[in-house]
């Protein structure tokens, strides 16, 4: 196997990530970063015998509970690795006695983790260990973790304790209620259910040894069911012991621990299970890989932030969507932003449009809540949160709290002011119906979406008389160190362009399905009066665009701001906003994430004006330089090397691009311990098709105009438009 690469203590291959010495210091960060998952659950990479100040966690898709200030979070469910190892009356963990060799690598071909040390106890006795984990794909409610132990230098009694730990917690707080435990001919579960929200989750869990006689024990602690089992393990002689688990909540079956305990009863052998896994994600693969050659540590960085994508994607639920730290850690509490529809959604646009199709129906089934939050605000129609979570309600917090006794609360404007995300959802509407053609989907859930959107712009469009123009006004763009401005160019453009296709897609619609078109005119309130003013405002919203300098102004204003080098500040290694305060940056023409050329990528992908190379590159020009894209926001660097791919700006392309790709890898902003950065995730396939592969629309069909990086020798990957799959194979121009 190629093998390059080596930094932070990992290795680099073309599928595996290793780890090749384990350090306490990174402790959170790599739980992060060995996150495994099937879609149902996500589960962090921590260790199975425990460490002191872990963050253990499983988060399971749509499960969430109240908390206070945050409203709602995903609720930590109960740990199935819990796993601990006493040879001769000393417990194996790794604080303790000596490492004399550790590799942890994540296998992403397969989905699965494998961990394998020799550990020297402090009494001086050695113990191979070999850990392997993995969630089904082929079967989201079954879970399996072996554990193969081989006493190094003399005969060793052993035993083992394999619980279902039922005190998760996030962060200190307890969102389950215990209910009730016990044991099967199988094995053990639990039955516990959310404080609040009262979903209920059933877990069973059964075990096998071989290689040794042992018996197997239940031991009952409240919210602990355990299997104990004792054993002489012979030196150099291995013993196995397979750990299987089961879970449901009651989100999917009207009674989960009684479902748990059925499948656990009917579960095949653990290499059965495996086998049946590894063929899910082979055909995974075949649909949504991309390959590299002559770039190793690109090539890993790539396969790892998708195979992060797709094992927090649902393939079976559509009343749920992908949170901004996907399901792998406690940032943003499971909170669902932009970065899904934006960011993430393309990719499973187009290379696993099912998924995609479920995760744009959440919205519809979360329209209810953008009514709450439109009427809340005295507006019509229906206005998306900008954090949301099962209901569709925003929960942004309204304050971010001090964490030192004399420090000052922060209030959130996002919340009432980050609008922009009710046309980037109507944005990721329309791309998936014109990628995929998909009229079904597009009459029961994406026109009603982009209409009632509608409906609540045009209820928050104000008209300036004085000007004779269409305004939005006190909002914040893409840009948040700016966080109250007027007529920000992003979200304008944006508006109108929804507007726009309101427009088209209601005439579609009436002409193609008019008992829908009828149904939704009558529940809207779609009359001729509001198609009207849908037009009016379409031709009258101002955009803040010279047409003589070719540049477009961030908001009404800014480029009054004083101007700002941020040669000036280096080096550096906090963002611009920690640097001069949220006042500072707001009176200064410095971004956190790009705004204006955010808006040219977007109107880049479905074809639309302002976006034109002289426009980019005067935009570019003006704004690259003043965007905050080392410490700003991580959903930058990605969207900065697109664009610079569509410039030819291919040393600045790369360089942004595995900025993206390895956020997470490297902990490159120091934050990864919160959970991956899925929106970058998404970014980077971006960057690799729609940059690097320079793929663009022509003759309604994907065509590439590659800017390969040097070094590449090959790009390869599929993409699927129109029930049609489209193959790249892209070498450079020798
Ligand atoms: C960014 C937003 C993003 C959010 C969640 C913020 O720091 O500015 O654009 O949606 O993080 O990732």
């Amino acid at each position: 196997m190629d093998t390059t690469g080596c930094s932070h203590h990992l290795s680099y291959a073309d599928w595996s990530l290793s780890e090749t010495q384990f350090d306490p210091n990174q402790l959170h960060s790599r739980e992060t970063v060995f996150t495994i998952g099937n879609g149902y659950l996500g589960t962090r990479g921590s260790f199975e015998e425990g460490y002191p100040h872990a963050l253990p966690a499983t988060f399971i898709r749509g499960v969430y509970d109240e908390v206070p200030i945050v409203y709602t979070e995903l609720a930590n469910c109960p740990d199935w690795l819990s796993f601990t190892i006493t040879a001769d009356g000393e417990r194996f963990r790794l604080d303790r006695g000596e490492i004399l060799s550790y590799e942890r690598q994540l296998d992403l071909h397969w989905g699965i983790l494998n961990r394998r040390v020799r550990w020297r106890s402090p009494n001086g006795k050695t113990l191979d260990l070999d850990f392997q984990r993995f969630a089904s794909l082929a079967d989201e409610h079954v879970l399996g973790i072996r554990c193969q132990l081989t006493p190094v230098d003399c005969d060793s009694l052993i035993e083992i304790q394999a619980s279902i730990n039922g005190y998760p917690e996030n962060q200190g707080f307890d969102h389950w209620e215990w209910l009730d435990q016990g044991k099967t001919d199988r094995g053990i579960w639990l039955q516990v259910h959310t404080r609040t929200s009262r979903i209920e989750l059933g877990m069973a869990s059964g075990m096998t040894v071989s290689g040794a006689e042992a018996l197997l024990q239940v031991t009952s602690v409240p919210g602990y069911p355990t299997l104990t089992t004792t054993f002489l393990a012979a030196v150099e002689k291995t013993v196995t012991l397979e750990k299987v688990v089961t879970v449901f909540t009651s989100r999917e079956v009207e009674a989960p621990v009684q479902a748990a305990q059925v499948k656990l009863a009917q579960l095949p052998a653990y290499s059965v299970l495996l086998t049946a896994h590894e063929q899910a994600w082979d055909e995974i693969w075949q649909k949504s890989d991309v390959v590299v050659e002559g770039d190793t540590k690109a090539q890993l960085a790539i396969r790892y932030n998708l195979f992060q994508l797709l094992i927090s994607a649902s393939r079976h639920d559509k009343r749920v969507s992908i949170p901004a730290k996907t399901l792998s850690g406690f940032g943003y509490r499971g909170h669902i932003f932009w970065d899904t529809e934006i960011f993430i959604l393309p990719f499973f646009t187009f290379t696993q449009p099912e998924i995609a199709r479920n995760l744009l129906t959440y919205r519809c089934h979360t329209l209810n809540g953008a009514r709450r939050k439109a009427a809340f605000y005295g507006y019509k129609g229906a206005m998306f949160a900008w954090e949301s979570a099962d209901t569709g309600d925003e929960v942004t917090p309204r304050w971010a709290l001090p964490n030192q006794p004399y420090g000052e609360e922060v209030r959130i404007w996002c919340r009432d002011r980050e609008i922009h995300i009710s046309s980037d959802i109507a944005y990721a509407v329309w791309y998936y119906w014109q990628a995929t053609g998909d009229d079904e989907w597009m009459r029961d859930c994406g026109a009603e979406i982009i209409l009632d959107t509608a409906i609540f712009w045009m209820s928050r469009v104000e008209w300036n008389t004085q000007q004779e123009r269409y305004e939005i006004r006190e909002v914040i763009g893409a840009d948040e160190y700016h966080e109250q401005v007027n007529n920000n160019a992003l979200t304008n453009r944006m508006v109108q362009w929804h507007l726009e296709k309101a427009i088209y897609v209601f005439d579609w619609l009436s002409n193609r399905f008019a008992d829908r078109a009828a149904e939704l005119k009558q529940k809207l309130h779609l009359t001729s009066e509001r198609c009207r003013r849908c037009q009016d405002i379409v031709t009258n919203l101002w955009i803040p665009y010279d047409p003589t300098t070719r540049l477009i102004e961030q908001f009404e204003g800014f480029f009054n701001l004083e101007d700002i080098n941020l040669d000036d500040y280096e080096p550096r290694t906090r963002s611009m906003q920690a640097l001069l305060s949220i006042d500072g940056a707001n009176k200064r023409q410095v971004l956190k994430q790009p705004d204006v050329l955010m808006l040219l990528y977007l109107m880049r992908g479905v074809g639309e004006f302002p976006y034109s190379q002289e426009v980019l590159l005067k935009n570019w020009g003006y704004y690259a330089p003043r965007t905050d894209i080392t410490y700003g926001s991580s959903l930058g660097p990605a969207i900065h090397s697109i664009l610079a791919s569509d410039l030819g700006a291919s040393a600045e392309a790369y360089e942004r691009f595995m900025q993206a790709a390895l956020v997470d890898l490297e902990d490159v902003r120091g934050n990864a311990a919160d959970g991956i950065h899925g929106a970058s995730a998404g970014g980077v396939w971006q960057a690799v098709v729609l940059g690097f592969g320079g793929i663009h629309l022509a003759g309604d069909e994907p065509v590439a105009n590659p800017h390969l990086p040097s070094g590449w020798m090959r790009l390869h990957f599929k993409l699927h438009w129109h029930g049609k799959w489209h193959e790249f194979d892209l070498r450079p121009i020798s």
